[in-house]
């Protein structure tokens, strides 16, 4: 071991179980691939202004969690903590928007870093694959993109979580609301700090997970009952579609999110067998982050699936994925010309898309075989001086033990066509 160690609240993904976090990202990724959105890579970092402008002042995110740091010209830029921003950021930045086939569709898939207080599932360098729709407003696209990250979970295997829904409203009817529940929250007993976000956010007070905060919160007033009737009328397409489409969901109207640009639909993803950190995916509509970057109005949806909770969601079922060995052809020389020979038809196998790897090294017969099965490869190709004279390899099946000697010239056409 070395003496440096991964930095706290990261992990390293090593194999073989790195293999389960690349076929959930494929898994999370396939659904988009083939419904029009086309894949976008961003910076890993930002200006930390657009983190401040989108995400909000006054979130956790931005005022406790964010990576901001001032480069040696002077820059001030920042990890980035979460997506759309950088996501809608560029598809301003590249015009995207103005092709004149709106909604942009685009998704993703990368790092993300925030500072949080490190915990199982809650890490400080840690992996999303989302999904942005921007440009348009149409309760489908909404009901589109859970129904995608349903069938997501679903082609997993899982089964044990729940879909939350909300509306938040839009600039007309949250203001109202906004009012109604500041002058509420200040009759009651809570701290110092809880009074300040009174004033400041008071929709996360409703997020407290207190007990003897929740307690008085009954009674608080409900966005529901102020939403105006646009938001209403929106709301309840979003939720007829996905009834239509057998999509199960909750109404959560409990549920705010921890970034301050949603409007109207937001919903969670929750697995039940996380504990506390138990969020897997999560998204909405932000329907005013354009303007507040700057950029043109453009009514967008979006969402985002944690990559590391989804692997623990699968632990947590019990579920091992049926992943394909990533070599089906393990090659075992027994002397120097059987290297030279065996090393020229691992390269064809290759080349002909057989998966194959080689005994590097110089290994006995034992050690190489040993390496053979745990590279989980369906057959052994065996050969020593004597199968070279004779112009054959030993062809193993490694889950019968059959072996059978196959000519030199037909090894290739053999496996491309058994495996
Ligand atoms: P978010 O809810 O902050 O939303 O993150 C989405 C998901 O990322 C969470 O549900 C969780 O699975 C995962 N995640 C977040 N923080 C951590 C962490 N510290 N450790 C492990 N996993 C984590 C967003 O980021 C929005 N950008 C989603 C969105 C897209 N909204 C509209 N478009």
């Amino acid at each position: 071991m070395s003496t440096f160690k991964a930095p706290k609240g990261t992990y390293d993904l090593l194999p073989p179980d790195s293999a389960a976090y690349l076929a959930v990202r494929e898994a999370i990724a396939a659904p988009l691939r083939a419904s029009g959105y086309g894949y976008i890579e961003t910076p890993g970092f930002e200006n930390v202004e657009l983190f401040a402008r989108g995400v909000g002042e006054s979130t956790d995110i931005v005022t406790k969690e964010m990576y901001a740091f001032e480069t040696k010209g002077g820059d001030r830029l920042a990890l980035r903590p979460e997506g759309t921003a950088s996501v809608l950021r560029a598809a301003l930045e590249g015009n995207l928007h103005k092709a004149g086939n709106l909604p942009v569709k685009l998704w993703y898939s990368g790092s993300y870093y925030r500072y949080e207080r490190p915990q199982k599932g809650r890490y400080r360098h840690f992996s999303q694959v989302g999904a942005e729709a921007i440009g348009t407003e149409d309760p489908a696209l909404d009901a589109e993109l859970i129904i995608l990250a349903d069938q997501a979970y679903r082609s997993l295997g899982l089964r044990r979580f729940r879909i939350l829904l909300n509306s938040l409203g839009d600039q007309e009817c949250r203001p109202v609301y906004r009012d109604a529940l500041q002058s509420f929250l200040r009759g009651l007993d809570l701290d110092e700090e809880t009074r300040r976000r009174i004033e400041i956010n008071p929709l996360r007070v409703l997020d407290d997970k207190r007990a003897e905060v929740q307690k008085q919160l009954t009674g608080a007033p409900v966005l529901r009952d102020h939403l105006c009737d646009a938001c209403t009328a929106y709301h309840e397409e979003v939720r007829a579609l996905l009834t239509a489409a057998g999509v199960a969901y909750e109404d959560d109207e409990r549920l705010v999110r921890g970034l301050d640009y949603y409007t109207r639909t937001t919903f969670e993803f929750v697995h039940d067998g996380l504990g506390s950190q138990s969020a897997v995916g999560g998204g909405g509509r932000y329907d005013g982050l354009s303007e507040m970057i700057g950029g043109p109005a453009l009514p967008s949806v979006g969402w985002a699936l944690g990559v590391d909770r989804t692997v623990l969601a699968l632990e947590a079922e019990g579920i091992t994925l049926d992943l394909p060995a990533a070599t089906s052809v393990y090659a075992v020389p027994l002397g120097e010309e059987a290297r030279r020979v065996l090393f020229g038809l691992v390269s064809e196998l290759r080349r002909a898309g057989v998966s194959a790897d080689f005994a590097y090294g110089a290994k006995g017969l034992k050690g190489a075989m040993k390496n053979a099965h745990r590279s989980g490869a369906r057959y052994a190709l065996v050969a020593g001086e004597r199968d070279l004279a004779e112009g054959v390899a030993q062809l193993k099946d490694m889950e019968s033990g059959e072996q059978q000697a196959v000519a030199l010239a037909e090894v290739v056409d053999r496996l491309r066509q058994t495996v």
